[in-house]
């Protein structure tokens, strides 16, 4: 459990919706995430958890609402940056072609950060691949693209990572292995995150907050173990 007493919050949404041809997609979503945190997002399929993901780091524009991360107003930090700060790692990993190596380096490269050999063996070694600086991405089983697109968004050294079902493309041995890799990571302290999962059990293993979604709105939050006791909440 972090005690988020006293803490300053690292990212607070507030009031954040988004409405594409007159629907709401997201609906006065306000929450809170505090340093070293883990969130889960549940809710029925169209519920709207992965159209909440994409405006905390303005892959899509809030219609109204904003983000605060470290207390500024994310509009004003430039995407690019604000993109390397809050990482999003997806359910099926979109990977540019070339190798492993080139996509570590990709968004450091952005920032005009050159990570040398061993910069990127160490990212690698940490997400369980060392030695596959040189593979072709096409070559890759789910698992360890699901990796790769880890280790990516870890060059960035971010403060929040979004994950949006990233373990549900993957067979159950993938998905064991990713998820104790995440555990890890998340235990690691050194960033936040926001989880999005089907997987009730495995919000309970890696979460400490849980918010259910319905409809486009968070219809509840709370400690996880609470609101996982409460059952009907969940779908
Ligand atoms: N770009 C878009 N334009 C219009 N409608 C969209 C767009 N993206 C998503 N939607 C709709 O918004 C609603 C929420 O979709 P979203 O993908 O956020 O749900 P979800 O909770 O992530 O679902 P799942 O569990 O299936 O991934 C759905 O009704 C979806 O069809
Ligand atoms: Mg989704």
């Amino acid at each position: 459990m972090v005690d988020t007493e006293g803490c300053v919050p690292l990212l607070r949404a507030v009031e954040l919706s988004r409405v594409v041809d007159g629907k709401a997609l997201v609906q006065g979503a306000t929450f809170t995430l505090y340093p070293r945190e883990v969130l889960a997002v549940v809710g029925p399929s169209g519920s709207g958890k992965t159209s909440l993901l994409r405006l905390l780091n303005r892959l899509d524009e809030p219609t109204s609402g904003t983000v605060y991360l470290n207390g500024v107003d994310y509009r004003t930090i430039s995407p690019r940056e604000l993109r390397r700060r809050v990482g999003l790692v997806m359910q099926v990993p979109y990977l540019f072609p070339g190798t492993v190596a080139d996509n570590v380096r990709f968004g450091p490269r952005q920032a005009g950060i050159i990570l040398s050999d061993k910069a990127v063996e160490a990212l690698l070694a940490r997400v369980g691949l060392p030695g596959y600086g040189d593979r072709d991405v096409t070559h890759l089983s789910g698992g360890e693209a699901q990796r790769v697109a880890l280790a990516r968004a870890l060059a960035n050294r971010p403060q929040v990572l979004l994950l949006d079902e990233p373990t549900s493309a993957l067979d159950e041995e993938a998905k064991a292995g990713i998820e104790a890799l995440l555990q890890d990571l998340l235990a690691s302290g050194e960033f936040a995150a926001v989880l999005v999962t089907h997987d009730l059990a495995q919000a309970a293993r890696l979460a400490q907050r849980v918010l259910v979604m319905e409809a486009g709105r968070i219809v509840r939050s709370g400690p996880v173990k609470e609101v996982l006791r409460a059952g009907s909440a969940f779908p």
